[in-house]
C-alpha cells in the first residue's frame, strides 16, 4: 500500500465500533467517516444524520464520489441494497459482497439452493409461499422444526419450533399478520440440527480467502441458554469446538465449494462470508446460515486477535489482491466479549440510560458502543437494546473472561443486564 486512504464505514453497532478501533491503528488511514455510527465515535468522525441513504443509489453515489478511497460495510442491509455494486461502478473499492452474493443472507431460499448446488452440508428443507401448504408440510414432519422468514428480518425471523403450537403461531405471524412484511413472502422450513454452534468468518477477495479464528456466540438472553433469542449476548474466540479437524472440513466442504460455485456462476464473492455452523458429535460441520458480513458480537472479539493491519487487509480484499497481502498474523491470545443490554431487551427495553463513567482501566479491556447516542445535553445515553460490548484479551480463555467480568463488576449497571456465563461451556 502506497498512499493513505479515506475510509467510509457504514453501520452503528458494536461490530462497527470494533472495526473502527482496528482500522484506526493503521498507518495507512488518512481519515475515517462513519454513518450512522454511535456515541463511541468522535463527533467529527460521524457524518450528519440524514446525509446518506443507502437505499438510494443516486444519492449514495453522489455522496461518495471523490470523497472516499475505501467503503467498509458493517451490516447486511446496504449490501443487499447494492452498495458494493454502486461503489464498483464508481471505481471505489468496497469491503463487502455484491447484491447478488448478499442474497446468501437476504434470502434463505437462495442460500439453501446455492448450498445444494455446491454440495455443502446443511439441513433438509422446503420452501413455501403460503400458510396452508407450509402448515400441511409441518404436520407431516417430526419436531423440532425451524421456520425461517425468507428475507431480512433484523435477526427476528427464525423460530425453532419444539411444539406444534409454535409452528402455527410462527406461520401465522409470517403469512397472515405479515410481521416481517415482504421478507415473509416465502418461508424456509428446515429440519433441526443438533450440536454446538460456531461462527467462522472467511475473508474473501473473489479468488482467495483466509479464515479468521472461530468464535462462539450466545444468542439467548439469559444464562444457561434460557430466554428469548437476541442479536447475541456475548462471544469468545477462539472457540475450541472448532478443532483443527473441524476447520479442515469447514474449508473443504463448506467455504471452498461455496466460493467455487459462485465463481462458476460468474459472481465471485468479496468481503466476509460468515458461516453460522452446527458441529455435531462426529465433528462434522453443517451450515445453519450464511451471512454476508461480520457477525455481531463475535467480531468485537475476533478482530482483537488479528495482529496484521486490518485496513491493509480490507483494502487488498476489496481490490481482489489478497494474494499480495502480507500473510495474516493471528495472536495466540484469547478474547471474549460480554454485551451489556438495556433491561427488557429483546422485548420492550429501558431507554436513555446514562452511559457516562464507564471507562476501561486495563489496557487489555475495551468498550465498544452499540446502541448509544449523544443526547442534546452532550451526555452519552443508550439508544438501543444492546448498549455496550466489554471485550478483554487474555493469555487463556479463562483469563480473558475473568478480566471482562472483573471490569463489569467494577461499576453499577442498574438499568443494564448481561449474561454471567459467557464462555462457560468452553471452560
Ligand atoms: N451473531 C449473530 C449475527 O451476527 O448474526
Amino acid at each position: 500500500m502506497q498512499k493513505k486512504y479515506r475510509v467510509l464505514l457504514l453501520g452503528s453497532g458494536g461490530r462497527e465500533h470494533a472495526i473502527a478501533h482496528s482500522i484506526l491503528q493503521s498507518p495507512y488511514l488518512a481519515d475515517l467517516k462513519v454513518y450512522p455510527g454511535n456515541a463511541g465515535f468522535n463527533k467529527d468522525q460521524l457524518l450528519p444524520q440524514g446525509s446518506l441513504d443507502w437505499n438510494n443509489k443516486e444519492e449514495f453515489q453522489t455522496a461518495c464520489k471523490g470523497n472516499y478511497d475505501l467503503v467498509v460495510v458493517g451490516p447486511e442491509d446496504p449490501l443487499v441494497a447494492g452498495v458494493a455494486d454502486w461503489m464498483e461502478e464508481l471505481g471505489i473499492p468496497c469491503f463487502g459482497p455484491s447484491a447478488y452474493c448478499a442474497q446468501l443472507e437476504g434470502s434463505k431460499d437462495f442460500a439453501k439452493k446455492l448450498m445444494l448446488d455446491a454440495g455443502v452440508p446443511t439441513s433438509q428443507y422446503r420452501t413455501f409461499t403460503d400458510y396452508d401448504s407450509s402448515l400441511a408440510y409441518c404436520k407431516e414432519k417430526t419436531l423440532p422444526l425451524v421456520i425461517k422468514a425468507d428475507g431480512l428480518a433484523a435477526g427476528k425471523g427464525v423460530t425453532v419450533c419444539l411444539e406444534s403450537v409454535q409452528i402455527e403461531q410462527s406461520l401465522k405471524e409470517i403469512f397472515l399478520e405479515k410481521k416481517f412484511g415482504s421478507s415473509g413472502n416465502q418461508v424456509v422450513i428446515e429440519d433441526f440440527l443438533e450440536g454446538e454452534e460456531a461462527s467462522i468468518f472467511a475473508i474473501c477477495d473473489g479468488k482467495d480467502y483466509v479464515l479468521l479464528p472461530a468464535a462462539q456466540d450466545h444468542k439467548r438472553a439469559y444464562d444457561n441458554d434460557e430466554g428469548p433469542n437476541t442479536g447475541g449476548m456475548g462471544a469468545y474466540c477462539p472457540a475450541p469446538i472448532a478443532s483443527d479437524l473441524v476447520i479442515a472440513k469447514v474449508r473443504t466442504k463448506i467455504i471452498e465449494p461455496m466460493l467455487e460455485e459462485l465463481i462458476k456462476k460468474g459472481k465471485p464473492y468479496k468481503g466476509v462470508l460468515y458461516a453460522g455452523l452446527m458441529i455435531d458429535s462426529k465433528a462434522d460441520p453443517y451450515v445453519v446460515e450464511f451471512n454476508c458480513r461480520f457477525g455481531d458480537p463475535e467480531t468485537q472479539a475476533v478482530l482483537q486477535l488479528i495482529e496484521s493491519d486490518v485496513l491493509e487487509l480490507f483494502y487488498n480484499v476489496s481490490t481482489h489482491n489478497l494474494i499480495n497481502n502480507p500473510p495474516i498474523k493471528i495472536s495466540s491470545k484469547h478474547s471474549s466479549i460480554v454485551v451489556l443490554a438495556a433491561k427488557g431487551y429483546p422485548g420492550e427495553y429501558v431507554k436513555s440510560i446514562l452511559i457516562d463513567s464507564i471507562k476501561p482501566k486495563e489496557k487489555d479491556t475495551m468498550i465498544f458502543h452499540a446502541g448509544t447516542k449523544f443526547a442534546d445535553d452532550g451526555n452519552i445515553v443508550s439508544s438501543g437494546g444492546r448498549v455496550l460490548g466489554i471485550v478483554s484479551l487474555g493469555d487463556s480463555l479463562k483469563d480473558s473472561i475473568d478480566k471482562t467480568y472483573s471490569f463489569i463488576n467494577s461499576f453499577k449497571t442498574d438499568s443494564l443486564f448481561y449474561r454471567k456465563d459467557i464462555g462457560r461451556r468452553a471452560l
